[in-house]
This record gives structure tokens, C-alpha cells and sequence, in this order.
């Protein structure tokens, strides 16, 4: 059985490091490794992701194997992106960061976190947000299957680079 545990505040450090790991490894050849830099010290540095995890509106879940690495991780909290006004509402939240390890890819961590994160999501709201890279198909399937469903576009900034995203909407 795979084991969700809610973050404490001493796993920021080890959060951190393995969250700019995983975005390396996912998108780290489609940008300028300048901009890469300036994303990444930005995106997760350790006293946000503490701070996060103490705040009473984010949560951070984690699946950890067994030396207790971090297998992979969600990231709840509000909305932060820019929704269109025909989106916007009070009563919604957002999926932040689902990342999992190359080697847990396939193997239910990914459905762990998800089912603790729609869970999260439903006790506060009913609907749920989340924004993924136009390119990135595995992620789009995966977030279908749950039933989200693509409701526009969004910009992502990389250092000075634009991604075209797209953002995906769940009703509770
Ligand atoms: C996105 C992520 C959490 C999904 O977890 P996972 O364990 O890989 O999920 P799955 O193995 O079930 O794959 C999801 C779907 O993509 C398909 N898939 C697998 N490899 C693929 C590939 N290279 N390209 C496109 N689709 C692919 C799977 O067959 C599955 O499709 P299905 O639902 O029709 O069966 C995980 O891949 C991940 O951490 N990726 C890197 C980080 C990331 O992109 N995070 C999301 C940012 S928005």
C-alpha cells in the first residue's frame, strides 16, 4: 500500500532539492539554462516551501520509499494564477506541483498523491485548478483520467522565456 504522509516543516530542504530535480529532468532541455537558473532559485526555494507547509492554506503530501527519499509530492493551496473572469470564483483551489520520481513513474505514487490532493480539495472548495505545459501529454493524460478538463490557456514564466500553458479544471 503506498503511504501518503502530510510534509512537515523539516522536509523543506529535501522538498526543494527534489522539486528542482524533477523540473530539470522533465523541461530542463527546452530552456536557456540561464533562465532555467533564474526559475528554478525562484520556485521553490526552502523557506517558502516551510513556510507552506506551516501556513494554514498551503499542504504539501509526500510518498517516500523505503530509505525515506521522497518518491514524489503535491503541492495544494488557493488559487495563484490568473483566471479569466468567467472562471473566477471564491470556491476554488489549486493543484500547485504534482512530481514524482523517473522510478515511481507508472507505479501509483502519482494516483496516491492525486486521490489525497482531490480529497484536500474537496473539503475546502468545488473546484479545483491546476495549470500544465501545452506539450507536456503525459500529465494531460494522467489529470483526464481524474476528469479535469482544459478550459484555457495560460502563460508560464521561465526566467524570460513564455511557455504556452494550458489550465485544467475539476469539478468537486
Ligand atoms: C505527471 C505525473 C505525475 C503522472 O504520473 P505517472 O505515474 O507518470 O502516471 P501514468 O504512468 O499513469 O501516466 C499517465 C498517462 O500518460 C501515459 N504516458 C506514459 N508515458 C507517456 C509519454 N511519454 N507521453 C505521453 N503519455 C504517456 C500513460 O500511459 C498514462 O495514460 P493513460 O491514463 O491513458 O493510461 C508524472 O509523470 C510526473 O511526475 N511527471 C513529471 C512531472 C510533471 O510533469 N508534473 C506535472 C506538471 S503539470
Amino acid at each position: 500500500m503506498t503511504i501518503v504522509e502530510l510534509a512537515k516543516t523539516g522536509d523543506a530542504e529535501a522538498i526543494a532539492a527534489f522539486a528542482n530535480g524533477s523540473f530539470t529532468h522533465t523541461f530542463g532541455t527546452i530552456y536557456d539554462p540561464e533562465d532555467l537558473a533564474t526559475f528554478l532559485a525562484g520556485w521553490n526555494p526552502p523557506e517558502r516551501v516551510s513556510a507552506q507547509i506551516a501556513s494554514d492554506d498551503h499542504d504539501i503530501a509526500l510518498v517516500r520509499g523505503g530509505a525515506g527519499e521522497i518518491l514524489g509530492y503535491i503541492k495544494m493551496g488557493p488559487v495563484d494564477f490568473d483566471l479569466p473572469d468567467d472562471q473566477r470564483t471564491d470556491d476554488a483551489v489549486e493543484l500547485h506541483q504534482l512530481y514524482v520520481a523517473e522510478a515511481a513513474k507508472g507505479t501509483g505514487v502519482a494516483v496516491a498523491l492525486m486521490e489525497w490532493g482531490i480529497a484536500w480539495a474537496r473539503e475546502r472548495a468545488s473546484i479545483l485548478y491546476l495549470t500544465v505545459f501545452t506539450e507536456n501529454h503525459r500529465a494531460q493524460a494522467f489529470y483526464r483520467r481524474y476528469g479535469f478538463y482544459d478550459v484555457g490557456r495560460n502563460q508560464f514564466r521561465v526566467g524570460n522565456h513564455i511557455d504556452e500553458d494550458r489550465f485544467f479544471r475539476l469539478d468537486l
